[in-house]
């Protein structure tokens, strides 16, 4: 099939690459010129394992990268939406890169085509998207937009796509919910898995991949609701954590106990510094705002919200009991991603905690495997950057 994806970001290039790796005709649209030179010459923006190995293979062959988004509607036959859905001041997701796309995606509309909601949107972003493609004159028949959330995670993103814990088609459309069973139809028969060249299977991986048609509405609070699940999870062993410090138990002791009982599960249980990252916080804003939107005080998600800050707040207290004050002491930092395996700082608690103690004076040498070049670009010399963590600790005052 001939696909369009808008948005060569995580979630884009690594659908764009693994759809090629199916057999798919891909064309990767983003409008950042600079982005699309470097994938034209070879080169891989993020770092995810499994990536460069599928980008060689397909690049230039079954995967085009282009800025002509338009000639790549003409083109496909299903057109993914996967720009970035930042919040707003207030909380919830700006939509307007998605706006912009739904637009232009209207004039290159000459036969019938599946827009496809790939980025993580609030419940009714379809519905606006079609009324948008309405708007410039476009036959109502030749069209349908379809949901399709991703839950890869950063740092097992290939994997995580290629063997899904489930594939969630959302659409009101059944021609629409068609071409997408088609799509993906080498993972959900297993044939993609028989191939020699398909990567290793992970350990967890259910396979053939199991597919959920749901509606367009329910496909998009899936991913919402998922995201909040997930983050209450964390948020709520961090409030276990900070009750067994008070009471002298071991968390971890506590969290194998809970975690056996095969309802709750073991993942997702490790207490910490808090969820950060480009998704969860401004997920669970958002959903937490469309749900206000539509008459429901979603008070949980305040809560969650709350004490995943209030990790922050509780670490650098730590750091006091330990050290009394830290101005003008050394402390080596072990880790700078917002979490590991990538090499992404967007909302990292690490920087968060980072950036308090330099305020307080501290001096800071640090070490991440993967982020220590988007660390610089963003901190520049505030911190010194070390090539080991061994180097890191190096002589520090804590770490
Ligand atoms: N990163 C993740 O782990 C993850 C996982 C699941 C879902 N999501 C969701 O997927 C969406 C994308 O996330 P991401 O992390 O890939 O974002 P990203 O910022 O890495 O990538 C977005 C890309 O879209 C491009 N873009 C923006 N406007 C454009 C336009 N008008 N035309 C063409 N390209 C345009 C940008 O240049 C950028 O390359 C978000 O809604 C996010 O919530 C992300």
């Amino acid at each position: 099939m001939r696909i369009a994806i808008v948005g060569s970001g995580y979630v884009g290039l690594v659908a764009g690459t693994c759809f090629a790796d199916l057999g798919h005709e891909v064309v990767l649209v983003d409008n950042d010129q600079p982005k699309l030179a470097a994938l034209g010459n070879g080169e891989v923006p993020i770092h995810e394992k499994f990536l460069p190995e599928l980008l060689s293979r397909h690049r230039g062959r079954r995967l085009q990268f282009s800025d002509d988004l338009t000639e790549a509607v003409r083109q496909s036959s299903a057109i993914f939406v996967a720009v970035g859905t930042p919040p707003t001041e207030s909380g919830e997701a700006d939509l307007s890169y998605v706006e912009s796309v739904a637009r232009e995606i209207a004039g290159g509309i000459d036969g019938y085509k599946v827009i496809v909601e790939k980025s993580t949107v609030p419940v009714y972003t379809s519905d606006w998207i079609r009324r948008i493609i309405l708007r410039n004159g476009t036959d109502p028949e030749s069209f349908d937009v379809a949901s399709n959330p991703e839950f890869l995670r950063e740092g097992t993103a290939v994997a995580d796509f290629l063997f899904p814990d489930r594939i969630v088609i959302g659409s009101d459309s059944t021609r629409a919910a068609e071409v997408l069973r088609e799509i993906y139809r080498p993972l959900t028969d297993g044939t993609y898995y028989q191939r020699t060249h398909a990567i290793p299977r992970p350990d967890r991986a259910v396979i053939p991949a199991p597919i959920i048609v749901t509606s367009t509405k329910s496909a998009e609070l899936i991913k919402h609701a998922s995201n909040a699940f997930l983050a209450m999870k964390i948020s709520f062993i961090n409030a276990v954590a900070s009750v067994c410090e008070s009471v002298g138990a071991d968390v971890s002791q506590v969290v194998n106990g809970i975690g056996a009982d095969t309802r709750i599960g073991r993942r997702f249980l490790n207490p910490g510094i808090g969820y950060g990252g480009s998704c969860f916080p401004k997920d669970i804003m958002a959903f937490r705002s469309v749900a206000r939107e539509y008459g429901y005080d979603f008070n949980l998600l305040a809560e969650v919200m709350r004490i995943n800050e209030d990790q922050r707040q509780r670490f650098l207290r730590k750091v006091h009991t330990a050290l009394w004050t830290v101005r003008g002491k050394r402390l080596g930092v072990l880790g700078l991603a917002f979490k590991g395996g990538t090499d992404d700082i967007r909302e990292s608690p690490a920087l968060a905690i980072v950036q308090a103690l330099l305020q307080e004076g501290s001096k800071i040498t640090a070490y991440d495997p993967a982020a220590m070049e988007r660390t610089r670009d963003m901190l520049n010399d505030a911190i010194t950057y070390s090539n080991s963590s061994y180097d890191a600790a190096h002589g520090a005052d804590a770490c």
